[in-house]
């Protein structure tokens, strides 16, 4: 399968993520090892590393001119998205999949040269796969993601960790505006949630392009906007910030975040 059109694509991708689902169930009735990384609260398990290695053995087999861009290792040598690229977070949201058993996502943004194309997250133990193929529509286990309604900021529910708000004060005026706050940890399912309308707005300071790359690419196909916190284009192979939110209310929070700057 080295030559392959995109719906065939969609296709292998989404059976390869629901593959890489049944390996993380199956690890987690048996066991697994748990390590940190950049500090003592950054988690990584062996199941992380079980799940890249598994697209990796996979593109090499099936797709070998495509490049894998793993959070656990394989990202470190991509310098430049040309070709096509998979994002992949084997698991988003490790602190959730070592803590709480649930919560947590694998995360895939499938990119030909830097336009997203294949969005993916899989919600693992709610056996819930957001997906898309750009100009198909965006679909949450086969049924068509609805077109988003108009909220003001009033009726809106925001998500985010609530640490942000010590690095942003200015955060406070956005949770006393709005309906009411949440906060899952997992970035690639507060995406996905945004793109369902299940939430209308996800901030984060500091994200990874694989935290990202599935969501975002779900985002832009419900026709949602997404941002990095200034309000600029995101940057897909650096860490950054990120505003997602439905379209009626983007401006708006960027506004309400940015009224008393200068
Ligand atoms: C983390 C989760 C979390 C977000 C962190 C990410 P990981 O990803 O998405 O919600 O707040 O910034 O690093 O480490 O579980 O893959
Ligand atoms: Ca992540
Ligand atoms: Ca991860």
């Amino acid at each position: 399968m080295s030559r392959i059109d995109r719906k065939e694509l969609f296709n292998t991708a989404t059976d390869w993520t629901r593959e890489a689902g049944e390996y993380i169930r199956k690890k987690m009735k048996e066991s697994f090892s748990v390590n940190t990384k950049s500090n003592q609260d950054d988690l990584v398990t062996d199941v992380d590393k079980g799940v890249e290695n598994f697209f990796e053995q996979k593109l090499s087999d099936k797709l070998p001119d495509h490049t894998l861009m793993g959070e656990e290792g394989t990202a470190e040598s991509v310098k430049n998205l040309d070709g096509t690229v998979w994002i992949l977070d084997p698991i988003d949201g490790t602190m959730n999949f070592v803590h709480q058993e649930s919560f947590f996502a694998v995360s895939l943004g499938i990119f030909e040269n830097g336009e997203g194309i294949i969005g993916i997250v899989y919600d693992v133990m709610n056996d819930e796969m957001f997906s898309c193929l750009k100009g198909e529509g965006a679909y949450v286990n086969g049924r068509k993601l609805p077109e988003l309604k108009e909220v003001p900021v009033h009726e809106s529910i925001l998500s985010f960790n609530s640490g942000w708000i010590l690095k942003d004060r200015r955060l406070e005026k956005l949770v006393k505006e709005s309906r009411g706050t949440r906060s899952y940890g997992s970035a690639a399912l507060e995406l996905a949630y945004v793109a369902a309308g299940r939430l209308d707005a996800y901030i984060s300071f500091n994200l990874a392009p694989w935290d990202i790359a599935g969501g975002y690419v779900l985002i832009k196909e419900v026709g949602s906007t997404v941002t990095n916190y200034e309000g600029k284009d995101l940057d897909f192979l650096n860490k950054g910030t990120l505003l997602a939110a439905n379209p009626y209310i983007h401006n708006n929070i960027l506004s309400l975040i940015h009224e008393y700057d200068q």
